[in-house]
Order: C-alpha cells, then structure tokens, then sequence
C-alpha cells in the first residue's frame, strides 16, 4: 500500500470522525475514578462511539477482544479490559481507541492520573503530550515525514525517557492502519516527503525508565520490560500548507 492523499470532502468526513471520537474521549476522561473496572470504562467507550453514530474500530481488530485498549501503570499499549482490573488511587491509564464513521477512521490516544498520581507520573504524562506537539509542530507541507520523528526524540530523549520503537504512528483513512509508519524516534533517513491532503496518526509512547517492552502472554499487552510507568498521546492530524489540523481535537 502506498500513501494516499485524501480529497477535500474526505477531509471534511475524516474531521467529523475525529470530532465524534474526541467526545468519546471526554467521556472516558470523566469517568476515571478509583473503585471502576477497565471492561466499565470500555464499556462507557463503546457506548458513547455507538450513540455518537460511530463503529469501534479497535473491536475486533486482529481479534481484538474491546472497543478501547486501556493500558494500566507499566502496561504501555493495548491492554485488554477486564471486570478484574479496578483503577486504584495513583494508577495512571492510557485509552487509545477509535472509530469509523461513513468509512472514515479516526484514531487518538490519551494518558490519565486516577484520583492523586505523583510528581513524577504527572511530569511523564504531560512530557508525553508536549512531545506530540513538538513533532508536529513540522507536520507541513514540504517537510520530511522524519522531521516529526527527530523533534519527538529532541525533546524526550535530553529529559532521561524511553521512547518505545516497537510501535509507532501511522498513516490513516478508509484503514485504520495506512502507510507510512510514523516513527517517534530519529531516523538515519528523511523519510517521505509531506504534502498536503495526508493524513496521519502521531503517537508517542514514552516510558519512565528503559525504552525496551515485552508482550504479555495474551499477546496484546505491551509492557515496559522494566516496570517502569509508561504513558502515551495520540492523534489523528491532517497535513496543509500551514499549520496541521488536528481531527481528534475540537
Ligand atoms: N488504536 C491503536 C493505534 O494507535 C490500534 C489499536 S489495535 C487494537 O494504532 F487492536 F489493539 F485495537
Ligand atoms: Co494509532
């Protein structure tokens, strides 16, 4: 597959889709408290992508067994809900999750503290946004893909974090998963050029301590092979000739 450049009228359905699934975040966001499972919070997602008039596009993906992966403390991505897993006072929690609406996706992901979180989680967590939005900050026309890459890992690397390679960004459209790959780290290329009309998936996952992650044994979970907190942001943007417009934000 190679990238697209998706038309106007696309754009306008992919803004729509991103619009629908940032609601979708604010009510995950309201509802994190001490005391509820992750298969409620999934729930609560689900629900509030199917009466926005969406389709969870994580359920089912590969198998995936949810409409929103929650990923608990050490847990970097794709966790699995559960009625076993309670949030506890200090947890931190990612939700990454998405949707389709009228064959367009959107994509976006999102770390927080439950109740009172420490000093140190709370600076990871806000790291890790900063981060999305110095790289994108050369998500423009003309620019090398790699760009975003190299501007991620400028600003993490000096502040002693990980940046997990494994996963990375990625492009996004009538697939959830569309070239290219998003790196969040520097690159020996420059990667493609940026042109106006791509559409792409930015999403650093950043830990505390060592960068390298290990699969659980459900072979989903993806966890920091230290222990350490990870957290992680994600969105869907569009390139222009200016600035990038965000989707997944209002
Ligand atoms: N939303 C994730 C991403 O950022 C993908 C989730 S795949 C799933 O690409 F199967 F785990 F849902
Ligand atoms: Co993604």
């Amino acid at each position: 597959m190679s990238v697209t450049i998706k038309t106007e009228d696309e754009i306008n359905l992919m803004r729509k889709s991103g619009h629908m699934l940032y609601q979708v975040h604010e009510e995950l966001k309201k509802a994190v408290r001490p005391g509820i499972s992750t298969k409620e919070l999934d729930q609560i997602g689900e629900d509030t992508i199917r009466s926005l008039g969406g389709i969870p596009n994580c359920k089912n993906y590969e198998g995936f067994p949810a409409a929103v992966c929650i990923s608990v403390n050490d847990e970097v991505v794709h966790g699995i809900p559960s009625e076993k897993r309670i949030l506890q006072e200090g947890d931190i929690v990612t939700f990454d999750t998405g949707l389709i609406y009228k064959g367009y996706h959107s994509d976006a992901a999102r770390t927080w503290g439950v109740g009172t979180i420490s000093e140190d989680a709370q600076k990871l967590i806000d790291a890790t946004r900063q981060s999305f939005f110095e790289g994108i900050k050369k998500a423009k026309a003309g620019n090398r893909l790699h760009d975003i890459s190299r501007a991620i890992d400028d600003y993490i690397t000096p502040l002693g974090y990980g940046i997990v390679r494994e996963l990375t960004g990625h492009g996004i459209g009538t697939h959830l998963h569309e070239d290219p790959i998003v790196p969040n780290y520097k690159q020996l290329r420059r990667g493609i050029k940026l042109q106006k009309g791509m559409t792409i998936c930015v999403e650093p996952m950043i830990t505390m301590g060592k960068r390298q992650v290990g699969w659980l044994d459900d072979d989903w979970t993806v966890v920091t092979i230290d222990g350490s907190l990870a957290a992680h942001y994600e969105n869907t943007i569009a390139i222009t000739d200016g600035e990038p417009e965000i989707l997944t934000m209002l």
